[in-house]
This record gives C-alpha cells, sequence and structure tokens, in this order.
C-alpha cells in the first residue's frame, strides 16, 4: 500500500511524524530517503516526540551512527548511515542488535543498505520540491500495514484540514 503527501512547511511533516507515531508498534522498521536536507531527521524528531521522547535528544548523528532513546512509550533506535556511503553492510552497522522485534527503528539513508532490510519495513521517501515543500511516499506491505496506514491517513486528514481552514 502507497501514501503520497504534499507536505507544505515543516510542520506538516511534523505531522507525519505524530501521525506515524501511532501506528508503530515493537518491532516497526522505518527506512527513510531521499536528498540532503530534505526533512529526514525532522521526520524522526517528530515521530519520536510522539512516543514521548524529547525532540531535543535526537540529533543527527554524525560520529555514531546509532542513537538508542529509551524512555519513550516504545524504544527508538535511530540510525543514520550517511557516513558509511553506499553498499553499507548490515553487520558492520551494529543495527543488527536492535532488530530483536523490541524496538521501534528508523534509519536516514537507508538506501545505502546494501541488502533491502526487511520485507516487514515501511519505507518512506522525502523528495525536496523547494524551500518549504517537501514530497513524502510511503509504502508498506497491505498485509502488514495496511489497516495501520489507513489510520495514518484519517491522522493526516485530520491535521490537514485544521491547516488548511486554519
Ligand atoms: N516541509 C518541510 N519538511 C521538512 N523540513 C523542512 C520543510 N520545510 C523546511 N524544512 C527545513 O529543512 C530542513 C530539513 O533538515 P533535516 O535535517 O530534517 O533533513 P535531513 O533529510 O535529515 O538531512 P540530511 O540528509 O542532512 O540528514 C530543516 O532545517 C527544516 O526546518
Ligand atoms: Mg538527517
Amino acid at each position: 500500500m502507497r501514501l503520497r503527501y504534499t507536505l507544505t512547511g515543516l510542520q506538516a511533516t511534523e505531522a507525519l511524524g505524530n501521525c506515524l507515531s501511532r501506528v508503530l508498534e515493537p518491532g516497526s522498521v522505518i527506512l527513510l530517503s531521499g536528498d540532503l536536507g530534505a526533512g529526514k531527521t525532522s521526520l524522526t524528531k517528530a515521530t519520536a516526540a510522539g512516543l514521548g521522547i524529547e525532540k531535543k535528544e535526537v540529533t543527527s548523528p554524525s560520529f555514531a551512527i546509532i542513537h538508542e532513546h529509551l524512555h519513550g512509550h516504545l524504544p527508538l533506535i535511530h540510525a543514520d548511515l550517511y557516513r558509511l556511503g553506499l553498499h553499507a553492510d548490515i553487520t558492520e552497522t551494529g543495527l543488527e542488535d536492535y532488530l530483536d522485534g523490541k524496538n521501534v527503528i528508523i534509519i536516514e539513508w537507508a538506501e545505502y543498505l546494501k541488502e533491502p532490510l526487511l520485507e516487514t519495513s515501511i519505507k518512506i521517501e522525502l523528495d525536496f520540491i523547494d524551500e518549504q515543500n517537501r514530497e513524502a511516499h510511503l509504502s508498506g506491505k497491505t498485509e502488514i500495514w495496511g489497516e495501520r496506514f489507513l489510520k495514518l491517513d484519517d491522522c493526516m486528514k485530520t491535521f490537514l484540514n485544521s491547516y488548511i481552514f486554519s
């Protein structure tokens, strides 16, 4: 199943993160890809906030590739593979240890992974349209994500309506 949103301003990206956080479960994996500055970290911060993690705790991992945020409703693992470059090997990242079905995992620059991670993950691609606007393409297996994507979409509609008419 696929969803597509035009995100007009950071607030809309934050709404997507918030709506996403409501449908995540232990073991959910989100593969983020998209241009430099497209909003991957911003989306991760908003998702983290929805999970009860302080936004400022979530930064662009620069030296460490992986950050653990263990004090929210669900444990969140935030990885950024940018420094690894193309053909990153999952075993080298240390991410494997977290794939035990207990954590929510968000991976920036997931397209750098040599092997596509899990069939059960959600893919989110963020495209840079212009300074304020981004386009988000979400995809996930319907058997796994269908119902939760519908819930996410309802949440986004509520936001987009209130945003347009405010
Ligand atoms: N609609 C929007 N969605 C997301 N970010 C936006 C939007 N409009 C403007 N911005 C700005 O764009 C920047 C996005 O930066 P962010 O670090 O989230 O991107 P990134 O994809 O993680 O970049 P990198 O590839 O360096 O990791 C922020 O400064 C944010 O304020
Ligand atoms: Mg980033």
